[in-house]
């Protein structure tokens, strides 16, 4: 291959730049030029006026500095126009026409989506699997989770202390779509008492009478980690009624939230306070650590020998602690195996 092409795609996650660190270090290494597209697959479809906003050559030196720093240098976006097969066809134009031969896709699902279509369309496309929701069935590890867990672990743990300081149990919310491993690693790692995820139904009953129970066991600093996506298994709750006729105004139609729920968990534990956090985009932004930096630094890399070796249509990922790859279109397939051993576990003790 002449020339390749790096983009970040979807949410950012930690590790994207190191990612692409490591593609301009292996495209070094075999003598390719490398041109990095900008705002994910937005800067194949030729909409800026000038073709600087949408790509830049990126040399070594440009992204040497770049590797430890959160957020993604080429900036990202999520692409609508994708799932549209004209504009589809606009990108794979626009690599050949750019004499960009083969694409690094570092992002999520949508992303990876994007690659099979653009494979396709006979672009050789390597993906790195850069999400912080570990929500691809296929890899032990997406790029970015495990930054993004350790940033749930210290928020928890720095909540656990105040908490035992008042006398108050919180509820903690953490990202991840429709995927609860953050919460579950997070819960697991703190001693946290109680996790709810999208994977698994659970009713607002049972988690106050689960509370109660460590209230009574003199645990009253206890806390609850919630998925983001945990509100989808909820038993249906008629939060509206229960919290105006215990004197919390809550207008019909607003949706339940981490606030909410601790609301309801208060005047159901008649607890004179429990109180929340969202963890939120701190996960996205902060420093990767060394364990996604590593990862990043051999993806990144084996995403370019495998491009210049002629082998395409694959994904990175982790296995048994091991960096391998395989076939997109089969990736996309596997199945999510939640593990709820360890789910069931947590919210037993
Ligand atoms: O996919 C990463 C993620 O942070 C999810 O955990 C979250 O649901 C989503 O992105 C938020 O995306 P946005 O910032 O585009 O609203």
């Amino acid at each position: 291959m002449k020339k390749i092409g790096v983009l970040t795609s979807g949410g950012d996650s930690p590790g994207m730049n190191a990612a692409v660190m490591a593609v301009a270090k292996g495209a070094a290494l075999h003598n390719m030029p490398l041109v990095g597209i900008k705002h994910g697959y937005n800067g194949l479809l030729r909409k800026s006026t000038s073709l600087a906003d949408d790509m830049e050559e990126l040399h070594l030196d440009t992204v040497l500095d770049i590797a430890d720093r959160p957020g993604t240098y080429l900036r990202t976006a999520r692409c609508r126009e994708f799932l549209d097969p004209e504009w589809r066809q606009v990108a794979a134009d626009t690599l050949r026409a750019m004499g960009i031969e083969g694409l690094v896709v570092i992002g999520g699902d949508g992303s990876f989506h994007g690659a099979e279509y653009l494979c396709k369309l006979g672009i050789p496309c390597i993906g790195i699997p850069g999400t912080i929701d570990n929500d691809l069935p296929y890899t032990e590890m997406t790029l970015g989770y495990d930054t993004a867990v350790n940033v749930c672990v210290d928020a928890v743990r720095a909540i656990r202390a105040t908490s035992r300081s008042h006398d108050r149990p919180h509820v903690v919310e953490v990202m991840g779509r429709h995927c609860g491993d953050i919460a579950l690693t997070t819960a697991v790692s703190t001693g946290a008492e109680i996790v709810l995820v999208p994977e698994v139904p659970w009713s607002v009953e049972e988690t106050a009478k689960k509370l109660n129970r460590q209230l009574y066991k003199g645990n009253t600093r206890a806390t609850i980690v919630v998925a983001e996506g945990c509100w989808e298994s909820m038993e249906p709750f008629d939060m509206y009624t229960f919290l105006n006729s215990h004197g919390k105004r809550c207008y019909e139609g607003e949706p339940i939230s981490a606030s909410r729920f601790a609301s309801i968990m208060k005047r159901m534990c008649n607890m004179i306070e429990v109180r929340s956090t969202v963890v939120g985009y701190t996960q996205r932004g902060a420093e990767p650590t060394a364990r996604d930096s590593a990862f990043a630094f051999e993806a990144g890399t084996l995403a370019v020998d495998l491009l210049s070796k002629g082998v395409s249509n694959q994904v990175i990922g982790m296995r048994m602690g091991k960096v391998f790859y395989m076939s997109i279109d089969e990736a996309l397939q596997e199945k999510r195996k939640f593990n709820r051993s360890l789910y069931d576990l947590v919210n037993s003790l």
